[in-house]
Formats: structure tokens, sequence, C-alpha cells
């Protein structure tokens, strides 16, 4: 999978994607991540990305022509099955939306920053606007990190148990069941007995009925 990302501060995004899972995966080959600096297509000899908004409005907005000619760049190279804008204002990410991402061949990313982007730039070219939550973060870059962290670890071959993917919490709806490690007990604090039965249809009941009533608990939302 192929995931290209457009902000005009790469920098916020090298961390995130240059560790641990993402990381492994880019050098598997299964994953081709690319930051791409929206500062090379801006306009002038200041590489000027954005402008006054229209109308009096405080705060800059990122203009068209950069935006537009990094996309025309990119998309010459390839077709992509999204165009992805990361956006307070957009549809809330969700586990099952990185299920249906995650299945694609290319996606590409536009990072939104300052007041945000000139409206056309929506209209001409985003055919996905995402949210990770209801809170107004500085720019688009740590929500693009997000969702492609999400998306990423979902990608056959990135995880090293391909299973572990498919337990998480959410992916049958539940959160996940309690989960312990050695030593069995801890200053009294004792492992349930069944998990250390051997015995796996009873260790699957338990655990399902522990998912069932932790989701009841914390997330009764899930469960309607
Ligand atoms: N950009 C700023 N805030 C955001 C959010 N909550 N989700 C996605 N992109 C954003």
């Amino acid at each position: 999978m192929r995931i290209d990302i457009i902000t005009v501060l790469p920098g916020l995004l090298q961390g995130p994607l240059n560790e641990s899972i993402l990381k492994r995966g880019s050098q598997k080959g299964v994953l081709d991540i690319n930051v791409i600096d929206l500062r090379e297509y801006g306009l002038g000899k200041h590489k000027q990305v954005d402008d006054e908004a229209y109308g009096g409005k405080a705060g800059m907005v990122m203009m068209i022509e950069p935006i537009a000619n990094c996309i025309g760049v990119l998309q010459k190279e390839r077709t992509y099955d999204e165009v992805i804008y990361m956006t307070p204002d957009g549809k809330r990410f969700d586990q099952k939306t990185a299920n249906t991402l995650s299945l694609k061949e290319n996606l590409l990313i536009l990072c939104g920053h300052y007041k945000g982007i000139d409206e056309r730039i929506r209209e001409a070219f985003i055919t996905m606007e995402i949210s990770i939550g209801d809170y107004v973060l500085t720019g688009g870059e740590l929500a693009a990190a997000v969702v492609t962290d999400a998306i990423c670890r979902l990608v056959p071959g990135v995880l090293n148990d391909e299973t572990s993917a498919l337990s998480d919490s959410f992916q049958d709806g539940l959160l996940s069941p309690p989960i312990y490690t050695r030593p069995a007990e801890f200053e009294g604090m004792i492992v349930p007995e069944v998990l250390r039965s051997g015995n796996f249809k009873a260790i699957e009941d338990w655990e399902h009925e522990q998912a069932l009533k932790r989701t009841e608990d914390r997330r009764p939302d899930l469960l309607d």
C-alpha cells in the first residue's frame, strides 16, 4: 500500500512514520509512505502557500494553486483510491473506516493548516474528509499520523502476528477483554484461574463474556 501525505510541516510526520511498526512495514516493502513538502510547490520567491481570507476573516487560508499543482503532479504518476482531507468537520474516523482504507492501494492525504484550505480545493480534488475527534488541532499532521497508523497496522505483513489485529478492540464491535502476563500472583493480585487452565474453550467463553461486560460498562453505545 502506498500513502502520500501533503503537508507544510513535514518534520511533524517524520517521527511517527519512521518508528516502530510503520518503519518495519516500509522495510519489508509492504508499505510505502511518502511525505510531500507543499512548500516546494509554493508561489514566487517566498514559496507562498497561504494568503488572507476573502471577506475579512482573521487568519490565513491555504491557497489553491500550490495544492492543485502538487496534486496534479502526483496524479500524473498514479491513480489514488481516495484523496483525503484531514479536518475537524470531516466524518469521524473509526475502525470500520480504517478497515476499508487498509484494502486500498494508493491513498493521498492532505493536511490542513492555518484557518483551513480554499473551499475550491475540497470541491475539485477531495473525495473524503476525515476528523479524528471533536477538537481542533493546530494542523492535520498529527491526525494524518493517527489515521496512517490505524490503517497501516491492518495491512498484511505489517504486524508480525497477523491475527493480533483481528482480535483488537472494536474489530468485533466489542472492547478487548482484560489481559495478563507473568507472574500469576503479585502482592495478592491473582491472574484469573481460567486463563491458566489450558482449556481453550473455557478461555474463549470467559474472554467473550469479559469483552461484553467491559463494553456494557464503558461503551454501551457500541452495543446499540
Ligand atoms: N485538523 C485539525 N483538527 C483536526 C481533527 N480533529 N481531525 C482531523 N484533522 C484536524
